[in-house]
């Protein structure tokens, strides 16, 4: 394993995309990369995230909208964006794109939202697979990378089975992308981030909440004292998130390493949910 080189400038305005960028992670990362050096086209689904990314005066920072994983065309057509705005630029290809956006729902597999959780995995799983696939024509002559952002808790653990049950499929997608690209250098890499402090992560407890009180109540008393003690532990673990400017950094890193390495971890417990799962 080769050590990164952290914070190295970047070339100047290698092309970055990334998903999700109107909150939390995605959009930390998006106002980190733009004001280190690369051009960051940012994913974003409604025209008031664009307008307030566009309201930062950022000249490298350009919103790809709307970009929804869930919409095949969408996803046609930003690429098409990117690849215009980097002849725009004379750029060579796409350096890289950072596979972000999604949210989850926590409930007892017994009571999952299906329609949520189809929605889950076609964002996280066959809509970033997608994006990747269309992607992959222009990253490919920048020599570039893809980077997945994604929980490293690869466990089964109560009540957040459709989150992890996407970041089972990721990492399975993850590790076989890389042997398939090597031939083309391009490296896929997991930033396995932990308790972040982000909208999505400050959710859960009220998510419960809503989730006792809107659950079919002959099945929801059977899960309400877990639940409960389950909120209560994720309330102290709330307290303990970390900003997301950490996790913008970490793929800064990821980005400016010349070898970057296969998997960093960032955030609160990402380091023993690591060792957890290669214990187990
Ligand atoms: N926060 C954590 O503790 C944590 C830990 C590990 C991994 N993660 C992962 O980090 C990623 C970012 O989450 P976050 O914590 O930064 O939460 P966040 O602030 O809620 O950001 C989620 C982003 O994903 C976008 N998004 C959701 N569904 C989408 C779709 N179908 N198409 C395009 N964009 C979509 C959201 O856009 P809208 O504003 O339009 O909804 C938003 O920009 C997620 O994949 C999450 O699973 C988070």
């Amino acid at each position: 394993m080769t050590a990164a080189i952290p914070n190295r400038n970047p070339v100047k305005g290698s092309a970055v995309l990334i998903t999700g960028c109107s909150s939390g992670i995605g959009r930390e990362s998006a106002l980190l990369l733009a004001r280190r050096g690369f051009t960051v086209l940012a994913g974003v689904r409604r025209d008031a995230d664009a307008d307030a990314l566009r309201s930062l005066n950022l000249p490298d920072l350009v919103p790809v909208c709307p970009l929804d994983l869930t919409n095949h065309e969408h996803i046609t057509a930003a690429v098409e964006f990117v690849a215009d705005e980097l002849r725009r630029r004379k750029l060579a290809g796409l350096f890289a794109l950072v596979n972000n956006a999604g949210g989850g729902q926590p409930a007892p597999v017994e009571l999952l939202d299906l329609e949520r959780f189809s929605t889950e995995l076609r964002t996280r799983v066959l809509g970033s697979v997608d994006l990747v696939q269309q992607c992959l024509p222009l990253i490919r002559p920048a020599r570039g990378r893809i980077l997945w952002i994604m929980t490293p808790a690869l466990m089964p653990t109560p009540f957040v089975a459709s989150i992890h049950a996407c970041d089972f499929a990721v990492d399975c997608i993850v590790r076989t992308l890389d042997i398939e690209l090597k031939p083309w250098g391009v490296p896929n890499v997991r930033i396995n981030c932990g308790g972040i402090r982000t909208p999505a992560g400050l959710r859960t407890t009220g998510d419960v909440e809503t989730l006792l009180k809107q659950g079919p109540p002959e099945r929801i008393g059977l899960y309400v004292d877990a639940l409960r003690r389950w909120a209560r532990e994720m309330a102290e673990f709330d307290r303990n998130r970390t900003d997301p400017a950490k996790v913008a950094e970490k793929v800064c890193t990821a980005l400016s390493a010349e070898r970057p390495k296969r998997r960093y971890s960032v955030g609160y417990m990402a380091h023993a949910a690591r060792l957890l799962y290669t214990t187990s």
